[in-house]
């Protein structure tokens, strides 16, 4: 793998202030963004009142834990721009979730948060590896979602030569890859195993291809995953973490020259941990649901917007600015089976390394008598043919849940492609339980 770790002059001078610096300029961001949202937005300034808070309040960072959350329903109950604290007119840009049930969430941007948006999707690729010339391919989707315009916005600010390919059209992915040869590649981990795939089936070596770097996020992945892609690949594999509510991609990244964790941009976004059930803060390092507070938007400022992702905060390394672990997952995707906790990222940590079963995976919750129990489809390699071969890696895989994780669970090894394929974020869970 090509060494992509920054030169001497490469960053915004931010990224190497001192924590000082960091925390006075967030301070006075954040009592901007507080004053921003209870002047300009009825409900933030009701919620404010009624919790007998108000932005002059906030002596320190630390009083920010005075103020009460936001969480998505809130953006529901106020659609479509009934949390914006601008004028319509000076909206540049809407975004929106899939919204699968009821009413998807609307999220808009200024002009100047669009800017502010490219500005930090571009350190986020720097960090990542990426330099101005490369050739970027973006294979995040196009459209409401946050992913391919708000990777397209960075990419260009940095100066790449931006390919808009959206997701989709496998095929076409790996010709594009081998004619217009990019460096980096923007898409999700589920998606770029898709790719791999498509790869092999065309009888090309995907360690031969132009890609030195792909930026991945838009869902859980492991270590685990890092390793298989970075090895079939031959190139780096980095994370990035962002979500529509408060920006879009590029909110945290991954430096290349650690890949130990992603820096949050925090003279944009304050980071707080809190206990996900009694909302309390907690100690510092220990694990929680991340809360976001935006610092810098005008459209839509976040007060402690709970993003029901699961983290912790760690100190800095290749840049000042605090990391956040690797996600383990949402709280809404944790399965409580007969009393443990199981995430699809321990599932997925167990899978790769179980020899000759693929990547690919699907759990589904189904009922098994009274009780809810899981089962993990999975794939055999193509080249694991034979019958008894593939029961003894559903055996193994089986054995490793138990004994890792802690569950006993049902193994179904699909034929190769069996396993439902993504072309953007992964369905990971299937709940076929019966409604009652
Ligand atoms: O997924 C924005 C994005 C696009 C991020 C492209 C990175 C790359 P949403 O559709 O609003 O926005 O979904 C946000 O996706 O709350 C997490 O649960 C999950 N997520 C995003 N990035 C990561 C990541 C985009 N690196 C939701 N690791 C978030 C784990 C992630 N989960």
């Amino acid at each position: 793998m090509k060494d992509l770790s920054p030169k001497p002059g490469d960053l915004d001078p931010i990224e190497t202030a001192s924590r000082d610096e960091i925390t006075a300029l967030q301070l006075e961001r954040m009592r901007w963004s507080l004053r921003h949202a209870y002047d300009n937005v009825p409900m933030y300034r009701a919620r404010f009142d009624a919790a007998g808070v108000h932005p002059d309040d906030l002596q320190a960072l630390a009083d920010i834990a005075k103020f009460p959350f936001t969480v998505k329903q809130d953006l529901r109950d106020h659609y479509p721009f009934g949390l914006f604290a601008v004028p319509r007119e000076r909206i540049a840009r809407l975004h929106a979730s899939s919204g699968t049930t009821g009413k998807p969430t609307v999220v808009g941007y200024t002009a100047h948060d669009l800017s502010n948006w490219a500005d930090l999707m571009a350190r986020s690729l720097r960090a990542s590896g990426t330099r101005a010339g490369d050739v970027a391919h973006i294979a995040y989707g196009y459209g409401l979602f946050t992913g391919g315009l708000g990777a397209h916005g960075g990419a260009e600010r940095l100066g790449c030569t931006v390919v808009p390919v959206s997701g989709g059209m496998t095929a076409r992915q790996v010709t594009l890859i081998q004619d217009f040869k990019p460096t980096t590649i923007l898409v999700t981990p589920s998606y770029m195993l898709n790719i791999l795939d498509a790869f092999r089936e065309q009888g090309i070596d995907p360690r031969d291809t132009s890609l030195e770097v792909g930026v991945f996020g838009a869902e859980p992945w492991t270590n685990a995953m890092r390793r298989e892609v970075e090895d079939a690949f031959d190139m780096h594999a980095v994370d990035i973490y962002g979500l529509s509510e408060i920006m879009g991609p590029g909110v945290a990244n991954e430096c290349v020259e650690t890949k130990d964790g992603l820096h949050f941009w925090e003279d944009h976004f304050y980071p707080e941990i809190i206990n996900p059930e009694t909302g309390e803060p907690v100690a510092e390092g220990e694990r929680g649901e991340l809360v976001i507070t935006t610092l810098t938007k005008e459209a839509l400022p976040m007060i402690r917007y709970r993003t029901r992702d699961l983290t912790r905060l760690l100190p800095g390394t290749a840049r000042t600015m605090r990391r956040m672990e690797k996600i383990t997952g949402r709280s809404d995707d944790m399965i409580n089976l007969r009393g443990v906790n199981v995430f699809p990222t321990q599932i997925e940590e167990v899978l790769l390394a179980t020899p000759g079963l693929s990547p690919h995976f699907q759990l589904e919750l189904y009922r098994d008598g009274r009780l809810d129990a899981l089962r993990v489809h999975v794939e055999a390699l193509p080249e694991q043919a034979d019958d008894a071969a593939r029961a003894g890696a559903a055996r193994a895989l089986s054995h490793q849940i138990k004994s890792i994780i802690g569950v006993t669970c049902d193994i179904a090894v699909a034929t190769p492609g069996g396993v439902p394929r993504s072309e953007g974020k992964a369905q990971r869970l299937r709940d076929s339980r019966p409604k009652d």
